[in-house]
């Protein structure tokens, strides 16, 4: 077998399976996704282009997917997010050797330019023979947004030149675009037509789906994965409660404990990030807009208060908001000497980077890599951890197996929905059923020795389920 690929370095596959090896053990929703759909091959003809953190966890979802019949091309969502030995591994396959390669093309590696981000995930939009992909796997919407900004331009018959105001990532997105629609004027249209479905992991992504399904411009049905209860109330917050303090503690190696540390953000993300920090003994400071929010941190034992009263005493600085322009480079400018500021929502304008870079008299250091000190004219630094993108990708290595297990295998089970039962998802952006969000839940307790009461039929009767579930009803919040 021959295909093509890019990824760093092809020797490091050996590091990379080993790897794989463990988080099997660790991902028992996908492994038992394998046992149970591996004869039936739901996914046989489906070609699965993703856009997904390229990670040893995000491999085992590959070879899932590869399991169950899937052609599968793959990108990393994020440009310091691909660990260099899993995307080797998942070239080499679990039967290929480094001079034979067996497994899936993915194009990824860690430290991308944006203009290789996107001309990777071009190419893992493209099959050969220039067919495209009939379905997506998305996480913040980015490859989606291709084939739609494509299919849009296509039809308006030109691709717009970037204003100035446009974010650098937009502009070289555009400039991709141009080049691509210049050589085939009607490819994305293509590409679009194919498609079955996408099933989006993230918050941002799934904000993007539903803004594009308002306006009109949704071009084939979405399944919300992020909304399932066992991924946003398992992988954003179990997952960063891990992550974060991670990326934080690789980077610097700075004590958290009696330090301040300000979260932006108090939903899923912000709830495990705040959790994480108290609980390596900082003096947590969360900030929100929403009050439903902010009252659930400060019963949860946290100080509300805004960016501003904490501007110059925090510490460490995390958003988790989703939004933009959370700490501006005015804020940065007024930190106190070494703080440390870091990102765990989806882009980096959370942190307003190009502000920062603008700033007159600025210089900048790398530490290593992932890791700058930038130095106002007053003497004073502060410290930004991945340029300003995730984190806990950039700077550690991301959720680890088990919670990811939880969210990958709702994603599995949403490719076979959108997959095998086109006719019952009419455009539109939808969530799973609870009944497989309960299962996803389900198959993960063994590993945790968790022993569920039975409900009786007299008692399943009494509070109006049944004794097979869904327990609760859909607007129940957990
Ligand atoms: P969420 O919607 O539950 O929480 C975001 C919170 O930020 C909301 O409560 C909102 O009111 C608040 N917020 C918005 N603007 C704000 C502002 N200016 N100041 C203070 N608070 C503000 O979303 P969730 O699930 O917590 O996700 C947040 C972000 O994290 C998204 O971009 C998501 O894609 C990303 N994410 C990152 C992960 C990672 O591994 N780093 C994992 C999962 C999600």
């Amino acid at each position: 077998m021959s295909f093509d690929y890019k990824v760093a370095d092809l020797s490091l596959a050996e590091f990379g399976r080993k790897e794989i090896r463990l988080a099997e053990h660790e991902m028992p929703g996908l492994m038992a996704t394998r046992a149970e759909y591996g004869a039936s091959q739901p996914l046989k003809g489906a070609k699965i282009m993703g856009s997904l953190h390229m990670t040893v966890q995000t491999a085992v979802l590959i070879e899932t997917l590869v399991a169950l019949g899937a052609e599968v091309r793959w990108v990393s969502c994020n440009i310091f997010s691909t660990q260099d030995h899993a995307a080797a591994a998942a070239v080499v396959g679990p039967n290929g050797t480094p001079d034979n390669p067996q497994g899936v093309p993915v194009y990824a590696w860690k430290g991308e330019t944006l203009e290789e981000y996107w001309w990777c995930t071009e190419q893992a939009l493209t099959w050969p023979g220039g067919e495209g992909p009939n379905m997506i796997l998305d996480d913040g919407g980015d490859a989606t947004m291709l084939v739609h900004k494509g299919a849009e331009f296509e039809k308006a018959g030109a691709v717009p030149s970037p204003s100035e105001d446009d974010a650098e990532e937009f502009k070289v997105f555009l400039s991709l675009l141009k080049k691509s629609v210049a050589a085939d004027p009607q490819k994305w249209t293509r590409v679009a037509s194919r498609i079955k479905g996408v099933t989006e992991e993230t918050t941002t992504g799934v904000h993007r789906l539903y803004e594009m399904h308002r306006d009109g411009k949704l071009l084939f049905p979405a399944i919300n994965v992020n909304d399932s209860v066992t991924k946003s109330k398992f992988d954003n917050k179990y997952g960063i409660r891990h992550s974060l303090p991670d990326g934080i503690m690789r980077a610097t190696d700075v004590l958290i404990g009696g330090k301040i540390a300000l979260v932006a953000g108090y939903g899923d993300v912000g709830k495990g990030s705040a959790d994480a920090l108290r609980g390596q003994g900082a003096r947590v400071v969360v900030t929100e807009i929403d009050p439903i929010n902010a009252l659930q941190a400060a019963m949860d034992g946290y100080e509300v208060a805004r960016v501003e009263d904490y501007i110059e005493t925090a510490d460490i600085f995390i958003t988790t908001t989703g939004n933009f322009d959370i700490f501006t480079a005015d804020h940065m400018k007024r930190m106190k000497h070494q703080a440390i500021v870091g990102n765990v929502g989806h882009f980096d304008n959370e942190i307003d980077m190009a502000g920062l870079e603008k700033t007159p008299g600025i210089k900048k250091t790398e530490i290593k890599p992932q890791v700058h000190e930038y130095a106002f004219p007053d003497g004073h630094t502060i410290l930004v951890l991945s340029e300003g993108r995730l984190l806990n990708l950039g700077n550690a290595t991301g959720h680890p197996s088990f919670v990811m297990s939880n969210s990958f295998t709702n994603q599995t089970i949403a490719q076979i929905e959108l997959f095998t039962k086109s006719a019952e998802y009419p455009l539109d952006v939808y969530t799973l059923p609870k009944l497989l969000d309960e299962k996803v839940a389900r198959l993960h307790l063994d590993a945790l020795g968790v022993r569920l009461t039975e409900l009786t039929k007299e008692q399943a009767a009494y509070i109006g389920v049944d004794v097979a579930g869904p327990y609760k009803p859909d607007h129940y919040r957990y």
